[in-house]
């Protein structure tokens, strides 16, 4: 089963590709040159995933899914929220994004956050959503090699290490994408049988 990714982000089509059956193949933006920025303006993470794979849907109309993930932090009323990839300006930049969030922590005892991922699924014209969360904490400072975004600074609940010092191999067991994919592949294998 052929399935298009609505995202441009190699990072993401490996980490999911990793996690799926082989009957089923993952196809990015850039794998059928689409090329363009499709707008995220939603106010939701769900409604900036389907905007994303309706998108897509309209001008193929092969079965396809998109993602939005939001740092949600407890302590910033769930900011950044909608907005973690352009937090601290319009163009993306990772590090000036972790930096304004650990200024803005400074002296806040409260460091809880969570990822949280929103699946939408469409196929034949049905529209699904799926959700995948995971607890933690924002650490002190950048930590860590691996991974993007976020990952510096975050440490799920239960472990003393940031997403960035884990594999990618450790970050998928637990991540918020691959718990959101996981019910989306549960779906998907029942349309397969
Ligand atoms: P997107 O919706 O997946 O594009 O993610 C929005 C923002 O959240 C981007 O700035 C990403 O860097 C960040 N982000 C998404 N997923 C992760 C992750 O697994 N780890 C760290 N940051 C992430």
């Amino acid at each position: 089963m052929k399935i298009i990714f609505a995202t441009q982000n190699p990072n993401k089509i490996k980490e999911i590709q990793n996690m799926l059956p082989a009957n089923i193949n993952i196809v990015g933006l850039q794998d059928i040159h689409v090329n363009e920025d499709i707008p995220e303006t939603a106010p939701t993470l769900n409604g900036n995933a389907q905007l994303k794979a309706n998108f897509i849907w309209k001008k193929f109309q092969l079965p396809c899914f998109a993602d939005d993930t939001g740092l949600e932090v407890e302590a910033l009323n769930g900011e950044p929220g909608v907005r973690s990839a352009r937090y601290a300006g319009e163009v993306k930049n990772d590090d000036a994004n972790i930096q304004l969030l650990l200024n803005k922590l400074q002296n806040k005892p409260n460091r809880f956050a969570h990822f949280r991922t929103c699946f939408c699924f469409i196929h034949k014209n049905e529209t699904h959503f799926f959700e995948g969360k995971i607890e933690g904490e924002i650490a002190i400072e950048k930590l860590g090699q691996n991974g993007f975004g976020y990952d510096p600074i975050f440490v799920p609940k239960g472990y003393k290490k940031t997403f960035a010092q884990m594999t990618l191999a450790e970050k998928n067991k637990i991540s918020h994408r691959a718990k959101a994919l996981e019910k989306l592949l549960n779906h998907l294998n029942n349309l397969i049988v």
